[in-house]
């Protein structure tokens, strides 16, 4: 798929803000830190359209990005880090758990895992939460940059081993590195393919 056109809509604070529900939109969500807004910025080509920062807790809101005047990216906030208070991350929860369960115009969420870290039970766990609420998913490994092919191959068993204790198949699965640019064509082509396959709903 070709980016034409890439904007920031709108920040939200829980899914009653967000824009009207009218087009199909690909959420990207995962821990703090992960890699959610970079990896944002290397599909649309704009290295400045989602904030980034090396600090975790950056995206606190729902973001909304229209690509090609037709369809949406939406940056989400990170899940699990500690070091903000406990009722603070429990809003984002709740906002965000809600606009999983209840946006009708969600296709699909992706996952993001950071390559060079062991399964984690919040990632686990997560996943397991969208199997059990239906939500279409896709994995995709960031960071593959930060390792060699034998240490990537070897972190992606790890995590297929661990949820193949709870899932009978896997779910589509990426590799992503924003400074190599890895993924990004492979990406666009499952969003698009999933748009092309969307029956008239929209
Ligand atoms: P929150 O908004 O805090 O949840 O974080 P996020 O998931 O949006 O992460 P963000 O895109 O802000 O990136 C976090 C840090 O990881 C930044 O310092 C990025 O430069 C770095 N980073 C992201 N993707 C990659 C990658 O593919 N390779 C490498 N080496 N660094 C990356
Ligand atoms: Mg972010």
């Amino acid at each position: 798929m070709i980016i034409r056109s890439a904007s920031f809509i709108k920040s939200s604070p829980a899914l009653k803000q967000c824009p009207v529900s009218s087009k199909p939109e690909f959420g990207f969500i995962g821990r703090s830190n992960v890699g959610k807004s970079s990896l944002i910025n290397l599909l649309t080509g704009w290295s400045k359209l989602a904030k980034t920062s090396g600090q975790p807790g950056k995206t606190r809101t729902i973001n909304h990005f229209l690509i090609n005047e037709s369809w949406y990216l939406v940056d989400l906030p990170g899940y699990g880090y500690a070091k903000v208070s406990a009722r603070l991350s429990e809003g984002w929860r709740k906002a965000v758990i809600d606009y999983i369960k209840n946006r009708k115009s969600l296709v699909s969420l992706f996952v993001l895992l950071d390559s060079r870290i062991a399964p984690q039970k919040s990632d686990i766990e997560f996943m397991e939460f969208l199997g059990k609420s239906q939500v279409p998913f896709a994995r995709i490994f960031t960071k593959s940059d930060k390792l060699s092919p034998s240490a990537l191959a070897a972190s992606i068993n790890k995590y297929d081993t661990e949820m193949l204790n709870n899932w009978e198949i896997l779910p589509v699965t990426f590799i992503s590195s924003v400074p190599k640019r890895t993924g990004r064509e492979e990406i666009l082509r499952y969003i698009e393919e999933s748009i092309n396959n969307l029956s008239n709903d929209f």
